[in-house]
């Protein structure tokens, strides 16, 4: 062939050569992160989606079914610092300190149950929890949790505050709900998942179209964080440095941090102590309102469970069994991330560094090798005597992870589920209302909710019941 040839015939596929090349070159870049684990045993990634459809289809119960199939293991200065700091107020003698507190936002919840009513309890408990926070960690009361008022009630003010108290549960709640693990996220993330570059972009772009998600999002985490901003910026205005405070609460102990020394004072800035005071509230709030509606929607159906509750309840305290069950069977965190900071190994596999890994104590609660019959709502199985409990490995149930990142809050969150447990069955009983769903539905976002709610009629006990 001659030389003229076959540089026509070169230029004729320019077109269709380069094109080829660009698409090598995005599949490399999309298969890059599961080319780097490729040694981890998993599913096989789809082009261009990965794994995405397997969870768009399964959600969190595609985890139980992986890790069956691949193995356990399967394809994460100034934390410590902060970590330090604020370790003392959720010690178990500073702690104790906090019940007057959440008893008297637990009175005054409870005062919205009326005998034969039908209540959306999952929505005063988001309500009860968050005010619960509000006192005992920012030293503010939010009266999110104080009963209704109805349009008769004829006081301005106390209409503004009952209006401003909904915006506020409403955003909260659209906060804590609105980062979905499923494809009905906003389009900035959905797109994101795919390629990675867009999410910013993308996500600049979609905060100019009205009515967006991302927008909405947006808009109420902004909402969310000037309100903390204010909280955080009165507490600084109003400390005395050498008064002694009247009480100590996760903010105090942060400013009084601050005051000792210039590098803790750099270390905790304004702008951090917002994004803190923020995280807080998020991950301490809805968290513990799913797991008190989900004691209170499973022991209503379970009357044994319920008989042997008030039975506990009446003599001496009830055991932590019923809880922990419920958070066994129901776990609000059933995923945890971590990004690698630097090359590790994990079970024998070595990951490079700023690798992902999921891990999955909601599956781990499931396994039938540790928690025998394991869709069974059996609170005996956590009794400390029973063979079952002791035969089990002390890592198999989690829900409020393990290691230096535990939960901080696991004590403060068992110790207001369990008052509340006491207030609530001293004097009432629940069974589901007409209306609630079954079977049992479930939103998967940052915290697993119920996504139509848990709607219970409420049964006052009599003396004897
Ligand atoms: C039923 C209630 C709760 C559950 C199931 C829960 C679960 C969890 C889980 C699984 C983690 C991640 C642990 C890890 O990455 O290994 C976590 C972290 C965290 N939780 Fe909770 N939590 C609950 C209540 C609370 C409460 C009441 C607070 C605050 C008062 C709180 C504050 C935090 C904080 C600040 C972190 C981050 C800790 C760190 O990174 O150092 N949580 N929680």
């Amino acid at each position: 062939m001659e030389m003229g040839t076959v540089l026509r015939a070169m230029e004729e596929y320019t077109f269709t050569l380069l094109a080829m090349a660009v698409g090598f070159l995005v599949v490399v870049y999309l298969y890059e992160p599961y080319w780097k684990v490729r040694h981890v045993p998993g599913p096989v990634p789809v082009p261009l989606i990965g794994h995405l459809h397997l969870l768009a289809r399964h959600g969190l119960d595609i985890f139980p079914a992986l890790a069956k199939k691949h193995g356990p293991v399967f394809r994460d200065s100034r934390w410590s610092a902060m970590r330090n700091i604020i370790v003392s107020i959720y010690q178990p003698s500073h702690l104790a300190g906090l019940i007057p507190a959440m008893e008297s936002c637990i009175q005054r919840a409870a005062t919205n149950l009326n005998d034969g009513e039908e209540v959306s309890f999952s929505d005063l408990a988001v309500s009860l929890s968050t005010d619960v926070i509000g006192q005992a960690a920012f030293g503010t009361d939010f009266g999110l949790s104080s009963p209704k008022k109805t349009p008769g009630d004829d006081n301005n003010n106390d209409m503004k505050e009952a209006k401003a108290s909904s915006e506020f549960i409403n955003m909260h709640i659209h906060s804590t709900t609105s980062l979905k693990m499923d494809l009905s996220g906003s389009l900035s993330t959905i797109v994101g998942m795919f390629v990675p570059l867009l999410l910013k972009p993308l996500r600049q772009a979609l905060l100019k179209v009205p009515w967006s998600a991302d927008r909405e999002i947006t808009r109420v985490n902004g909402e969310l964080r000037r309100m903390m901003d204010g909280i955080v910026a009165a507490r600084m205005a109003a400390r005395d440095p050498a008064a002694s405070s009247p009480h100590k609460d996760f903010l105090s102990v942060l400013l009084a941090a601050r005051e000792k020394d210039a590098s803790t004072r750099e270390l905790l800035s304004p702008d951090y102590l917002s994004s803190l005071t923020y995280e807080h509230l998020l991950a301490g709030s809805a968290t513990t309102a799913f797991t008190l509606s989900s004691v209170l929607y499973l022991v209503s159906k379970h009357p044994e469970v319920e008989s042997k509750l008030l039975g506990e309840i009446d003599a001496f305290g009830p055991r932590d069994r019923v809880l922990k069950e419920t958070m066994r069977l129901f776990m609000a965190s059933p995923l945890v991330a971590r990004e690698a900071s630097e090359r590790v190994e994990v079970g024998g596999y070595v990951l490079p560094k700023a690798t992902w890994v999921w891990m999955a104590p909601g599956v781990l609660a499931k396994d039938p090798n540790h928690f025998p019959e394991p869709e069974l709502f059996r609170p005996e199985r956590f009794d400390p005597a029973g063979d079952e409990q002791k035969k089990r490995h002390p890592y198999a149930f989690i829900p409020f992870g393990l290691g230096p990142r535990v939960c901080i809050g696991q004590k403060f969150s068992n110790q207001e589920v369990k008052l509340a447990v006491i207030h609530l069955y001293q004097r009432y009983v629940f069974r589901h209302s007409p209306s609630m769903e079954s079977p049992l539905e479930f939103q998967f976002g940052i915290v697993v909710n119920f996504k139509h709610g848990v709607k219970l009629q409420v049964i006052k006990r009599h003396k004897n019941d």
